[in-house]
């Protein structure tokens, strides 16, 4: 069974002062905590097995809110502690030995997807090797990492490009084989001092191992006040709908 990650570490610095004693994650969206639905996504593509991955403050608050995971159809729910600020790559590092060979369907915490990915986790499921990425159409492409599409392949991807070469965006949606932790292991820190999970996609892009597929329905992330509140809009108004 393919396993789960989600990301939740982070000081969550670009939404200070909410998160100046709590984590990011535990912030709500309309009516839940935000950790609740990258969780059902995993939930809902038929995922049993979760890591959660989390660090800065109030982490112990995670154990209180989801337990055991059983509430949430979990077989199983791991925590791990990311200590510092070393980026996602970082933190999925820690997921090497829960992830045992196998693959792993990786997300990051604040990332709020509206419709079932269950049809792209069972692509990558049948995918030999490699990794599968969701891609997204967006406005505001520079706020994310930015994909060059030609055809069917992804030939490169920027992190936060001052010029976007497109307006497909990664999301923080990663479909990894196994291979990934020991790829984690040649990154050196980027200038921001982080270990990018955007230079572990392209070292898959150059294998010619990265697949993807371009995902309907509203996706946000709410790392920022505005798309905090977009997150929020998006999920009250499909609640009323
Ligand atoms: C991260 C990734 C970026 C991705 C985004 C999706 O950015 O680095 O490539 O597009 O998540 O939410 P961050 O939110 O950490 O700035």
């Amino acid at each position: 069974m393919i396993k789960g990650v989600i990301l939740a570490g982070g000081l969550g610095t670009r939404l200070s002062p909410l998160t100046k004693v709590t984590n990011k994650h535990l912030l709500p969206v309309y009516n839940k905590p935000m950790i609740y639905y990258p969780l059902m996504t995993l939930v809902r593509a038929g995922i049993r097995e979760v890591m959660i991955v989390t660090g800065g403050n109030n982490a112990g608050d995670f154990l209180r809110l989801l337990g055991n995971g059983k509430a949430f159809g979990l077989k199983e729910i791991r925590y791990t502690y990311q200590e510092g600020e070393g980026g996602i790559a970082d933190a999925l590092s820690l997921a090497e030995d829960f992830a045992d060979n196998g693959k792993v369907v990786v997300i990051l915490g604040d990332n709020i997807i509206e419709k079932d990915i269950s049809p792209i986790v069972n692509k990558f499921k049948r995918q030999k090797e490699g990794a599968r990425l969701l891609l997204k159409r967006v406005s505001d492409p520079e706020r994310f990492g930015v994909a060059d599409v030609r055809g069917k392949k992804i030939i490169h991807i920027v992190e936060k490009p001052k010029r976007a070469k497109s307006q497909l965006a990664v999301t923080g949606v990663y479909m990894y084989d196994g291979g990934v932790f020991s790829m984690i292991k040649k990154l050196k820190p980027s200038q921001r001092g982080e270990l990018e999970i955007t230079d572990i996609n392209n070292m898959y892009i150059n294998k010619g191992t990265m697949e993807f597929d371009v995902l309907r329905g509203f996706w946000s992330d709410a790392g920022t006040f505005e798309s905090l509140l977009r997150a929020n809009r998006l999920v009250s108004q499909k609640g009323k709908g």
